[in-house]
């Protein structure tokens, strides 16, 4: 058996983005399918599942991505093999096109599991991970929300979300290979004008992204100031270890 979940997208999407985010989950799916039908290994599936839709400027990773409070993007990935528990992450990346790629390279490549700002820029460099300017990331969708916000005041991202105002489009993917095992990877431009240097559950290994082979995986997808509180992620992954593997009862 093989299998695939993908997520982008919770809150409240916009009407007008809706079709949108329905095509870009459903591409990331077909990425992440081909290359498990070919009897690809399902680290390779979430990567090439997230990586579209951080390519695709309808979500909230990657180009696309929230603008922080000082107007820039910041970004945050992980990305965990279930056969080994190694893991990769990056957070608050601005030079990098694909920070799960990056992610990736992180786990396989250094001694680390998760480089920050500068440090993972410079990784990336070293290790031939494509960069871009961090202009290059601001699409102008989100820079006129960014000056939506700024003019409205609503500098707190917690008031934003209370008021139902604001989408948060969080990708992540999960899969299980032709030869049982398990991968997990999660990528994000965290909050809409977020204080810089937030840094959000997704590139926290055992928060917004888990992953086992001997239980299951999880990328989850929300608001990371309360995610991070439960550690949700290797949480749901516990649970189901006492509920017999049933993720929905988890
Ligand atoms: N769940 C994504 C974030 O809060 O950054």
């Amino acid at each position: 058996m093989i299998s695939l979940v993908v997520h982008g997208g919770a809150w409240d999407i916009p009407d007008s983005l809706l079709a949108a985010h329905r095509a870009g989950v459903q591409g990331a799916l077909q990425v992440g399918w081909s290359v498990l039908k070919r009897g690809g290994s399902a680290i390779d599936a979430v990567e090439s599942a997230v990586a579209a839709m951080e390519d695709n400027e309808t979500f909230d990773a990657g180009k696309g991505s929230f603008i922080n409070a000082v107007g820039e993007v910041e970004l945050d990935a992980s990305i965990m093999d279930g056969r080994t528990l190694r893991a990769g992450a990056v957070a608050a990346v601005q030079n990098v096109r694909n920070p799960i790629t990056l992610a990736r390279k992180i786990m396989e490549e250094s001694e680390h599991v998760l480089l920050v700002g500068m440090g993972a820029t410079r990784f990336a460099k070293e290790h031939k991970v494509p960069t871009c300017s961090p202009d290059f990331l601001v699409t102008a969708r989100e820079l006129e929300r960014w000056r939506d916000i700024q003019s409205a005041a609503r500098f707190s991202t917690v008031d934003a979300f209370r008021h139902g105002r604001l989408p948060s489009d969080t990708v992540g993917a999960v899969a299980l290979d032709r030869s049982g095992s398990i991968a997990s990877a999660t990528s994000t431009g965290g909050t809409p004008n977020k204080y810089p240097g937030r840094v959000g559950d997704s590139p926290l290994i055992g928060c917004g992204t888990y992953a086992d082979n001997e239980t299951g995986g999880v990328s989850a997808t929300g608001w990371g100031e309360s995610i991070i509180k439960v550690v949700l992620a290797k949480r749901v992954i516990d649970l189901m270890e006492v509920n017999g593997g049933d993720p929905d009862a988890a």
